[in-house]
Formats: structure tokens, C-alpha cells, sequence
């Protein structure tokens, strides 16, 4: 049985007070001693350290948007794994779509960062995912296979990865995937990691949905065979919104 995770991803939304008090309402929504799935946050880099002290010792942990490749050096405005590290992140989301819209990320890049997030000892959420062209012109198998084929080429262990699958067409557009349209690719993504790495790792790996979860799909969504959780903005930014997506997956 693999056991779900729900990570609210927050994007680049609320100062450093706003993230403490959205962190507080969160653990106080899921109450003390709850333990019913894999629970994280992904604020700002700013409020990471904020956020953190107030889920210290809750079952929320603390997960960052993103991470550079390299130890240290010449790279303006990136954050490096040891930053993360040092101020309690435990996961790291790599690949979201955008970062590979806006920002120019790639295959490539996606790569690099996975790489040297797992030598550093943090967890990963690949990020893959279709745009709506690609869905219509029928290519979405093609592009989400390449996407975790080579974001993760060269790894050999991703007992601490965890993919998550957000058509693009479905993030923050409140268009979700149906809960059949969304397992098609999990289980797409779940073949590709068989041959990639055989029945074992497949059969542990988990694979998240996101792309507009709300409290009213989170439960017909997580209730499908190859859907082992979500990735959540917009309804992340209200802990109640959240709790519930979180309970559904419980
Ligand atoms: P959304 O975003 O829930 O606002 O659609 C999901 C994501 O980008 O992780």
C-alpha cells in the first residue's frame, strides 16, 4: 500500500506573516496527532524559515519550489540544496511546468537539479505534464514519457522521488483532468517507470495529480488505482480548502 502525499505547492503568493498564518491555520485544521497521509508545504523561499517554526513537530513538512544544481557560486536568484537543507525543507519540487514555461527550464535542467537534490539527501517531486496542444495534437504520452525518461536519466535509486502529473491545461485554469483522464497517464507514467526500473520501484513509486484539486474532485481523484496523492495551488492558499483536500486523501 502506498501510503498518499499532499503537498500545497504556494507558489509565489503571501509575505512572511501571511505564510506563518496560513502554516498555523493548517496544523490547527488537521488537529495534533494526525497522521493520515504524507502532508507538506511549499512556501516562498523568504517565509521557508517562518513556516518552518511553525510546523515543527506537526506532521507538515516543509518543501521548497525549487533548487540550483551547483553548490554555491554566480547564479542570481537561484537557492542552493544546502540552503534548503539548512532551513528544514525535507522536499524539493523540481520541473514544474512553470519553471519550464517561464523559465526557460528543460529536460535537461530538470535533470541536473534532481541529480543534485537527491546526493544531497533531499526528496524530490518531478514535475510532468502536457500543454493543451499537446493534448490535442495526441502527443501526451510521447511528452510526459520523455519528461520522466529524461528528468531521470542517470539516477538509479528514486526510492525518495515522487512524480507528480499536472497537465498544464489544468493548472489554475479550474479545468481539472477527469479522474480517468488523469489515471491514464499515471499509469503511463507508472509503465514507464517499470521498464525504467522494474515491477519493485514502480509499485512503490508514487504519483501525484495536480491541476485545479478542490475539496468537491480530491476524493474521486485519490480514489483511482494510480493517483497517490496531489500537488495544490490555488486551494492550498486556504488552510480549510486544504485540510479537507488532505483529509479526502486519508
Ligand atoms: P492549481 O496548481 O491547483 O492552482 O491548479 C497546481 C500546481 O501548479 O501545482
Amino acid at each position: 500500500m502506498r501510503q498518499k502525499i499532499v503537498v500545497g505547492n504556494w507558489k509565489m503568493n503571501n509575505t512572511i506573516a501571511e505564510s506563518a498564518a496560513l502554516a498555523s491555520e493548517l496544523v490547527a485544521a488537521l488537529g495534533k496527532g494526525f497522521s493520515g497521509c504524507e502532508v507538506g508545504i511549499a512556501p516562498t523561499y523568504v517565509a521557508l524559515q517562518e513556516a518552518g517554526k511553525i510546523i515543527a513537530g506537526s506532521a507538515v513538512q516543509l518543501v521548497a519550489q525549487n533548487c540550483h544544481y551547483e553548490n554555491d557560486g554566480a547564479f542570481t536568484g537561484e537557492i542552493s540544496t544546502g540552503m534548503l537543507k539548512a532551513v528544514g525543507c525535507s522536499y524539493v519540487i523540481i520541473g514544474h511546468s512553470e519553471r519550464r514555461q517561464f523559465f526557460g527550464e528543460t529536460n535537461a535542467t530538470v535533470n541536473l537539479r534532481i541529480k543534485k537534490a537527491l546526493a544531497e539527501g533531499l526528496k524530490v517531486i518531478l514535475c510532468v505534464g502536457e500543454t493543451l496542444a499537446e493534448r490535442e495534437s495526441e502527443v501526451t504520452s510521447k511528452v510526459v514519457t520523455s519528461q520522466v525518461t529524461e528528468g531521470l536519466a542517470g539516477i538509479s535509486d528514486i526510492s525518495t522521488v515522487v512524480i507528480a502529473y499536472e497537465p498544464v491545461w489544468a493548472i489554475g485554469t479550474g479545468k481539472t483532468a477527469s479522474s480517468a483522464q488523469a489515471e491514464e497517464v499515471h499509469l503511463l507514467i507508472r509503465n514507464t517507470i517499470t521498464k525504467l526500473y522494474g515491477d519493485a520501484a514502480a509499485g512503490k513509486l508514487r504519483i501525484q495529480y495536480g491541476g485545479s484539486v478542490k475539496p468537491s474532485n480530491a476524493a474521486e481523484l485519490f480514489a483511482m488505482p494510480n493517483i497517490d496523492g496531489g500537488l495544490i495551488g490555488g486551494a492550498s492558499l486556504n488552510a480549510a480548502d486544504f485540510a479537507a483536500i488532505i483529509k479526502a486523501a486519508s
